[in-house]
């Protein structure tokens, strides 16, 4: 008979599905510190994006995905967890303290979530054409509002035409500073490396050179206006607060979206310009009510074929034991 895993084989394997979490530039800008029996996560902001995402918003909020991953992964083994947000204010960079109970508990209905973490990925392709049920949507709304987050389809044509107006908007902003395309040229590696915006070994240098000196805004606006014109949904997910705390709620609570979505058969994509932009941010909160902040913009639907996933860094490069 197998003898029954050991704790830092388990805690390893929970990390493992942690990782699979998406990332702002795949940058997975994540650490974890193991302990007997716990596993923290900390912010690492050597992998930040300065230019892209100067205050660690996108940064936090992204922990916070692989951190519901976590969560669902310990859920799915059974075990019991006590989940301590930002455990030290003296300690900003940790994120969290997730102590685990490795008698076996009652099995929790949420953990059969955890079967999508590792399906889920981004689909930056268009979308079928055919509509999202509403069933999904009232779920994917349910999925943010239990993680103290929200979500908020854009119902209307004026509204769906206003977010893509802001986007075509934030493109050309973005594209049209140096410092952004240099910032988003050095995330674009090869798979290899396990980390980036996934390019080909072939065009990799021609790539990285074409986005670090020329303004591209006019095509990528135009691209970005046609998925997202042609998307099934168009969704915000926001929060009634901006600090590290809400970040990592935004971050649970997209997760969750993108899974529960997952086992509707959806895919996401990411129309997060405006923002990151300071000046158009408040008007993305217009579109859905003025209420509360924006996080996330998100184009639903379904992908029209398999996607093959991004890389991820060795698990030796983000585990420490304590
Ligand atoms: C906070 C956050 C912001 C993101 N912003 C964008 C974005 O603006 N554009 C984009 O194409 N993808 C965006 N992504 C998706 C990542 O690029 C993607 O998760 C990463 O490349 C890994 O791929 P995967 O999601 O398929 O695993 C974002 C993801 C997160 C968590």
């Amino acid at each position: 008979m197998a003898e029954a895993p050991n704790w830092s084989e388990q805690a390893v394997d929970l990390v493992g599905r942690a990782v699979m979490a998406p990332s702002s530039h795949n940058s997975q800008p994540w650490f974890f510190l193991l302990g007997e029996p716990y596993v923290d996560l900390l912010a690492d902001r050597t992998r930040a994006l300065p230019v892209n995402d100067p205050d660690g918003r996108e940064l936090t909020i992204s922990c916070g995905c692989a951190l519901l991953n976590l969560l669902l992964a310990a859920a799915d083994r059974d075990f019991q967890v006590e989940n301590r947000l930002l455990p030290d204010p003296e300690e900003p960079d940790w994120l969290s303290r997730v102590a685990i109970t490795r008698d076996t508990a009652e099995r929790v209905p949420e953990a059969d979530l955890a079967q999508f973490i590792e399906e889920r990925r981004t689909c930056r392709t268009r979308f079928e054409s055919r509509a999202v049920e509403q069933e999904a949507v009232d779920a994917m709304v349910e999925a943010a509002a239990a993680e103290g987050a929200w979500l908020r389809p854009l119902v209307s044509d004026e509204r769906r035409r206003r977010a893509v107006e802001l986007v075509v908007e934030a493109d050309a902003l973005q594209w049209s500073d140096p410092e952004w395309r240099r910032e988003l040229a050095a995330w674009m590696h090869t798979r290899s490396e396990g980390d980036g915006l996934t390019v080909s070994a072939f065009t990799a240098p021609v790539a990285q050179m074409v986005v670090r000196n020329f303004n591209m805004g006019g095509g990528v606006a135009s691209k970005d206006r046609e998925l997202a014109e042609n998307s099934p949904l168009l969704a915000v997910l926001g929060t009634d607060g901006d600090g590290p705390r809400h970040w990592l709620a935004a971050g649970q609570a997209l997760q969750r979206v993108l899974l529960v979505g997952c086992s509707f058969g959806l895919r996401a994509s990411y129309l997060n310009q405006p923002i990151q932009i300071g000046s158009l941010r408040g008007q993305v909160s217009e579109l859905v009510g003025g209420e509360g902040l924006p996080q996330i913009l998100l184009r639903l639907g379904y992908a029209p074929y398999r996607l093959s996933p991004a890389p991820r860094r060795p698990l030796a490069d983000v585990i420490e034991w304590s």
